[in-house]
């Protein structure tokens, strides 16, 4: 649906890799044009016309981010470089002085590179303890992760959706069991925000980690939730201009409340000003509508890969529009190769999980992320091609 809207999409190209970023519609192109060309001032610095729109327009973007996460109040949302930042917020400027050590963090197997490196590196630091929920078929159970807490539980920290296996997990309930037992939710939104309605106050999650460029936004501009009762407590990883009230030669100084003390610095404002267009698109076609869709397309796409015998395909039934597979006996980089021969994107390798390998057992993969322009037309160009590759290596070399 709405191909038209996407430049990107007249170009000669089927693109399958939207888990890494997806394609940005004219309106939100046309939007940070229109900023750099007409009303280009900083944010909540000026007293000229100008800079007063930007700060009106920067503020709504804040609201509607709340509204589409249904957050309870506008200070719970902060703007960050992307999930990486915002994990690292959570993490180095709240987890750090809220845990001690021997703490016990739940993550899993199959998180991504930013929910695993930063609980690593605080592991080191403050001697809190990293431990895996162990998986069933790839997924977390509910039985599983009650199996896994203890009394020194004081942290569970997931992915929504895994950018691997594709594997939705239950946030509300595993979130249910966390509070139960005095544990902190921590959730990496980073596949799921995009693609279905997000609630936080539903859910109950304490903080929540997402990208807007994964969501038909601005590279550079990401999205930290965090209840404001916590956000009180984090401390800023970044000091600096907009973020203070005072300082003082004699070192006294006051921060700014919340939202402003953890935006330090300039921030990407014509990113953020795009962000507001993707959101406003992602509304007006409707989120359930987008994550149906997507659901058909990889039912659709997964039978379709059946026809051909040489194909494994890791992740049939999870839920979600990621599927991974592999030619089998070739290495997933070749297969890429040989799509691209064709300009069919798609990512191979291990997707920044780098201990998937463990719960899977092959190390390398390929991986379609679906969004709501593919459509069943693109899969079926991309089957004829696979259908071709007894040939990969005459194509490739
Ligand atoms: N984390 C992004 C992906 O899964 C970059 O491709």
């Amino acid at each position: 649906m709405n191909r038209e809207d996407f430049p990107m999409l007249k170009n000669d190209l089927i693109y399958f890799d939207n888990g890494a970023t997806t394609l940005k519609p004219q309106c939100v192109i046309n939007e940070i044009t229109n900023y750099y060309e007409n009303y280009s001032a900083n944010a909540h610095r000026g007293d000229y016309d100008i800079s007063r729109k930007v700060d009106e327009l920067y503020e709504k973007t804040r609201d509607d981010v709340k509204e589409f996460i249904n957050a309870n109040k506008r200070e719970e949302i902060i703007f960050t470089k992307g999930t990486t930042e915002s994990m690292n917020m959570i993490i180095f400027g709240f987890m750090k002085n809220y845990l001690q050590k021997d703490d016990e963090v739940l993550i899993t197997k199959t998180e991504h590179a930013s929910n695993v490196l930063p609980w690593y590196t605080l592991e080191k630091e403050i001697g809190i303890k990293v431990k895996f929920i162990p998986l069933e078929d790839y997924e977390v159970t509910i039985d599983n992760v009650k199996k896994s807490i203890n009394n020194k539980t004081k942290v569970i920290s997931l992915a929504w959706v895994t950018n691997t296996i594709g594997d939705l997990r239950p946030i509300k309930e595993i979130t249910k069991v966390a509070h139960d037992n005095n544990i902190l939710m921590v959730v990496d939104g980073a596949q799921s925000v995009p693609h279905f309605k997000t609630d936080v106050l539903d859910t109950d999650i304490d903080f929540l980690a997402f990208s807007a460029h994964k969501m038909l936004g601005p590279t550079g501009v990401g999205v930290l939730y965090g209840k404001k009762d916590y956000l009180e407590q984090m401390l800023p990883l970044n000091y600096g201009g907009g973020m203070n009230s005072f300082f003082e030669s004699d070192k006294s100084l006051e921060y700014k409340p919340l939202p402003y003390r953890l935006e330090a610095g300039t921030m990407n404002i014509s990113g953020i000003l795009g962000f507001r267009k993707a959101l406003s698109y992602l509304n007006k076609i409707g989120m359930d509508k987008i994550t149906n869709y997507e659901h058909e397309l990889k039912d659709y796409l997964v039978k379709r890969l059946r026809e051909i015998d040489n194909i494994e395909v890791y992740n049939e039934n999870t839920k979600s529009g990621i599927v991974l597979f592999n030619i089998k006996n070739i290495f997933s980089e070749d297969t890429s190769q040989f799509l691209n021969h064709y300009h069919v994107c798609v990512r191979a390798g291990n997707h920044c999980a780098k201990m998937v390998k463990d719960e899977l057992i092959i190390k390398n993969t390929c991986r379609i992320s679906l969004y709501f322009y593919n459509t069943k037309e693109e899969i079926d160009k991309f089957i004829n091609i696979m259908k071709g590759n007894k040939d990969i290596f005459k194509v490739i070399i």
